[in-house]
């Protein structure tokens, strides 16, 4: 396969098939033949390279075979078992009324097995069962909860894990880990009928975003549609866009007059599509989201003779994070399987960094470190970026301490963004190649993320990007072993965000992908989903302690 690694990006239409490039005369001939049977053209390359893989006993009869599809190749494997797995966990639902879904206001919640006193380190077992709006006892499970235990006072909070016994009834699991009056709170965020339903509207299409592509040419422009799939359109053809090596791809209409090369920018625009039924759509009202089931009164927890004070290891790369993976007192983190430093200062960034190179790679939760360091506690001072804030939303940002030697690099992760105004894409590398381009190193750090702009689209797509980023790194670390890298899950956002769209299911499900892909690999894992439905923040840009402690326990992997 050394003949795919040495080209990416390779932009080719109909009519400029990308197999002239492979060397070999008899591909080349095979080639030719192939393209006589008017074959598409990506078929053909997935079976070319299947032929290429097996080229030692070639089965030509199998090639030719137009009724035989491709055979799944090893990637493709990988990505259907990691589906099939998160497939199993959605509810399988159906209904016909919306007053038969899940009402949390009616829910009824109850200690198992009350105690008279509570100690920190018990296990505090909390049951809810749900009740329809009619009042009709639920007999399945599905519900997606976010179960928090919180003492303001203290500034501590930790998120509850939620063991669904698929009857209608959940035990959600509170360890103590402070004494003190604390406050159970759980929300229903969606019933399971909102959650079926999510889920065979994610599966309903390749996406409720779709795509513009400009292409300019000696000052020419023309605007086309892109996607990741393109379906057949008369006298239209079709500019693939891939990445061999990862099998990543997406497609534009070829305009007339311009080359497939030209294309420049892209944008991402909402297709007001909607995959769910009007019922369906009654469950993602406002009212309906984030419901408070009824409280309990406080809880109060003793220290008792439990002492938390065990030395924990610091946080090194390589460590498996529980769930969940910590806990807030005093508005600080202390993940539960090791010891984070804490970083405020501007020294205390500075000492970290000095004589380093920070890559971080993917969406503007990562620009938010890249803002913290030069606008914040202005430890680095942007090159060639003279605004403020999120001004020039698309751009790479790179930002240099010439006296500490410090370099900041901020990069999308590539196709798809969604983002309404045309922005640049010929920069914009897949993480997996932006990881390729570097050496690595004891003195380079990657940080890693993204989530928030795959929602929109099919799980897949998610999946196969997250294992390629793996695979990255797998190579990373032969070559360089000392690189620091770090992955920083996806966050929660707005209650409120457009559930079908940007919707925190959407994130819950990728959660568990990153999860399960990073794990026995030797990076450091933030799990910024467990970090952000503890302290409730509800925004797509955590604000205040909580993005302080993702920076902290980021920078504790790092340094
Ligand atoms: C082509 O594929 C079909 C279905 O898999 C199979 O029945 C048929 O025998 C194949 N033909 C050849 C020539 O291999
Ligand atoms: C869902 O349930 C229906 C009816 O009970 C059944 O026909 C279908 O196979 C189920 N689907 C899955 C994926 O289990
Ligand atoms: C449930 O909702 C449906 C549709 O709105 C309605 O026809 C039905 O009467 C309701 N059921 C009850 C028991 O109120
Ligand atoms: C629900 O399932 C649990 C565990 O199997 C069981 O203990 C409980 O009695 C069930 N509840 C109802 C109402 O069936
Ligand atoms: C393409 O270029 C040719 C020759 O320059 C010109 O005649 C034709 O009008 C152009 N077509 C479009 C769609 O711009
Ligand atoms: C705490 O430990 C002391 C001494 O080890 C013991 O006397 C006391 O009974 C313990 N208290 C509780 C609540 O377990
Ligand atoms: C964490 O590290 C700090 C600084 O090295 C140390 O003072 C503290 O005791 C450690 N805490 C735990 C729980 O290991
Ligand atoms: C952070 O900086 C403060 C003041 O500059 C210092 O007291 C503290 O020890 C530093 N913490 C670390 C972890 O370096």
């Amino acid at each position: 396969m050394a003949a795919s690694t040495k080209y990416f990006f390779s932009a080719s239409s109909e009519s400029e098939p990308t197999t002239m490039r492979y060397p070999l005369i008899p591909v080349l001939l095979l080639a030719v033949l192939l393209l006589s049977f008017g074959w598409y053209q990506g078929n053909f390359q997935n079976l070319l390279r299947h032929f290429l893989h097996t080229c030692l006993a070639p089965n030509t009869n199998l090639l030719l075979n137009e009724s035989t599809l491709p055979p799944k190749t090893e990637l493709q494997v990988e990505v259907d078992a990691i589906f099939d797995n998160i497939e199993k966990l959605i509810p399988n639902v159906s209904f016909t009324f919306f007053n038969q879904t899940t009402n949390g206001k009616n829910s009824k919640i109850s200690i198992v097995n009350p105690r008279e006193t509570y100690c920190v380190g018990d296990d505090f077992v909390v049951q809810v069962d749900m009740f329809d709006h009619l009042g009709n006892r639920k007999t399945y499970g599905g519900d997606f909860l976010r179960p928090r235990l919180v003492s303001a006072a203290l500034g501590a909070s930790v998120s509850g894990t939620v063991e669904d016994l698929k009857n209608g009834s959940y035990h959600v699991h509170f360890p103590f880990y402070w004494a003190g009056k604390v406050n159970v709170n759980i929300l229903l965020f969606y019933p399971s009928e909102g959650v079926a339903a999510l889920w065979r509207s994610r599966h309903s299409s390749q996406g409720v975003i779709g795509f513009e592509g400009k292409y300019e040419k000696f000052g020419a422009e023309a605007i086309t549609k892109c996607a990741f799939r393109l379906s057949e359109e008369d006298g239209k053809e079709i500019c693939e866009y891939k990445d061999p090596l990862y099998e990543e791809v997406f497609h534009c209409y070829k305009v007339p007059n311009f080359t497939c090369e030209s294309l420049n920018e892209m944008r991402g625009y909402d297709l007001q599509m909607s995959y769910l039924t009007p019922v369906e759509q009654q469950i993602f009202q406002r009212s309906n989201i984030g419901v408070q089931l009824p409280q309990i009164s406080p809880i109060m927890v003793a220290q008792c003779n439990t002492t938390f004070n065990d030395p924990k290891p610091k946080c090194q790369p390589g460590m498996s994070s529980p769930v969940p993976s910590g806990y807030y007192y005093n508005q600080i983190w202390s993940p539960l399987y090791c010891n984070m430093t804490v970083y405020t200062t501007a020294e205390n960034f500075t000492n970290c960094l000095q004589g380093k190179k920070l890559f971080l790679i993917g969406d503007s939760t990562l620009r938010q470190f890249i803002m913290h360091f030069t606008e914040g506690i202005k430890i680095v001072k942007y090159f060639r970026y003279h605004y403020k804030g999120w001004a020039g939303w698309s751009w790479t940002l790179e930002a240099m301490n010439m006296e500490k030697d410090i370099y900041v690099s901020y990069k999308r992760h590539g196709f798809p963004l969604e983002h309404s105004a045309f922005y640049y894409v010929k920069e914009d590398l897949y993480t997996s190649r932006q990881i390729d381009q570097r050496g690595g190193g004891k003195d380079t750090i990657f940080i890693i993320t993204m989530g928030q702009h795959f929602r929109q689209f099919p799980l897949k797509i998610f999946i196969q990007r997250a294992i390629n980023i793996r695979k990255a790194l797998e190579r990373l670390f032969l070559r360089s072993p000392a690189t620091k890298v770090i992955i920083k899950t996806e966050n929660t956002r707005e209650t409120f965000a457009p559930a079908e769209r940007r919707g925190d299911f959407h994130g819950y499900t990728q959660y568990l992908v990153l999860k399960e892909v990073f794990q026995g690999i030797n990076v450091g894992f933030v799990d910024a989903w467990d970090m952000t439905v503890a302290s409730a923040t509800a925004s797509v840009h955590p604000p205040g302690y909580t993005f302080a402690n993702i920076l902290s326990l980021s920078f504790t992997f790092a340094c």
